[in-house]
């Protein structure tokens, strides 16, 4: 297919290369063959500070991704919205597929059948997504945050947005429009209102991350336990320690009959699709940094 659009196929990386775009993320483990180049990828930096010294051993410039900022003029280049978009979606139909119930109403001449309840817990790109999947499949869908800018974004999508709101929550978004961590007065007022929340649930998806933090803890074993036995919890939070302490990184565990779905990169799932963006997002990038052949700060 490459070959068929005029690239060349090479298994040696060239010492003539001077730009180097890749779909996995750039770490400090496994790219120590690339030198003198300019790397574009996503890159693993708020956790892995062993990347600056493999840049400065190999005279390699990263642009990392990750810190596009999120501005309008900024959008076509922003590779966390196009692949977090991708897996909110799958998340939405990953539980619905393993829900021993249907998801939608049901009225048939042997007995009328309740829509599923789902909680989406974070509702920045990916969980904004699982909640307009949720809804087309005709689940009853709530969600919650810290931001309150996202309670508009939740309602206009048919959901119901539930959340603590108080003094702390006025500040609680940074400029670049992400959540900050919370206080442990907030996170106890907030851990209430979820307790409350999750027993009458069929489907919990977890997506709340602080970027360079740990993921906030969400969901106790107790709320766990709490929930009707057949439920269905995804955390795509697990990368960063999950929303939930009993899940694990690509593994099902299942307690007191409750699964919970440890996946943090459904994107490669949808990998057509996901592509496309990824492939997009970096050619956008490139048509700011080239002008005539040549990158404009050369
Ligand atoms: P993220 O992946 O960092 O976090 C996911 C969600 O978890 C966020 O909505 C965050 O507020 C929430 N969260 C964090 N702690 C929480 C807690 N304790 N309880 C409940 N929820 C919690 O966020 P993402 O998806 O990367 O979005 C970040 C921001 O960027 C959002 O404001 C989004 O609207 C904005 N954005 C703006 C774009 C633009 O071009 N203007 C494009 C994409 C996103």
């Amino acid at each position: 297919d490459y070959e068929n659009v005029g690239t060349k196929v090479s298994k040696k990386l060239s010492d003539k290369i001077n730009i180097i775009t890749s779909v996995n993320a750039f770490s400090s483990q496994g790219n120590s063959y690339v030198k003198n180049s300019l790397v574009i990828s996503t890159t693993n930096l708020r956790n892995d500070n062993k990347i600056i010294e493999i840049c400065k051993k190999n005279n390699l410039s990263v642009i990392a991704m990750e810190y596009v900022p999120r501005i309008a003029r900024a959008q076509k280049l922003d590779a966390l919205s196009s692949q977090a978009s991708i897996t909110g979606y799958k998340a939405g139909l990953i539980v619905a597929n393993s829900l021993n119930k249907y998801i939608p109403l049901m009225m048939t001449a042997a007995g009328t059948l309740l829509p599923a309840n789902v909680l989406v817990l974070g509702a920045g790109v990916a969980g904004l997504q699982a909640i307009a999947t949720a809804k087309r499949m005709g689940a009853i869908v709530f969600a919650t945050d810290v931001r309150i800018a996202s309670k508009e974004q939740v309602e206009s999508l048919g959901a119901k947005f539930i959340m603590v709101e108080d003094e702390e929550t006025r500040g609680a978004e940074t400029s670049g429009g992400y959540a900050k961590e919370m206080s442990e007065e907030y996170k106890k007022k907030q851990s209430t209102l979820i307790a409350q929340t999750i027993s009458k649930q069929d489907i919990v998806i977890c997506t709340a991350l602080i970027p360079g933090k740990k993921a906030p803890v969400l969901i106790t074993e107790e709320m766990v336990s709490s929930m009707i036995p057949g439920s269905v919890v995804i955390d795509l939070a697990v990368e960063a320690g999950g929303n939930c302490p009993l899940s694990k990184m690509n593994e099902i565990v299942v307690h007191n009959g409750v699964k919970i779905v440890g996946n943090s990169f459904l994107a490669s799932e949808l990998s057509h699709d996901s592509s496309n963006l990824f492939s997009n997002n970096v050619f956008n990038f490139l048509n700011y940094v080239i002008k005539d052949g040549k990158m404009i700060n050369e």
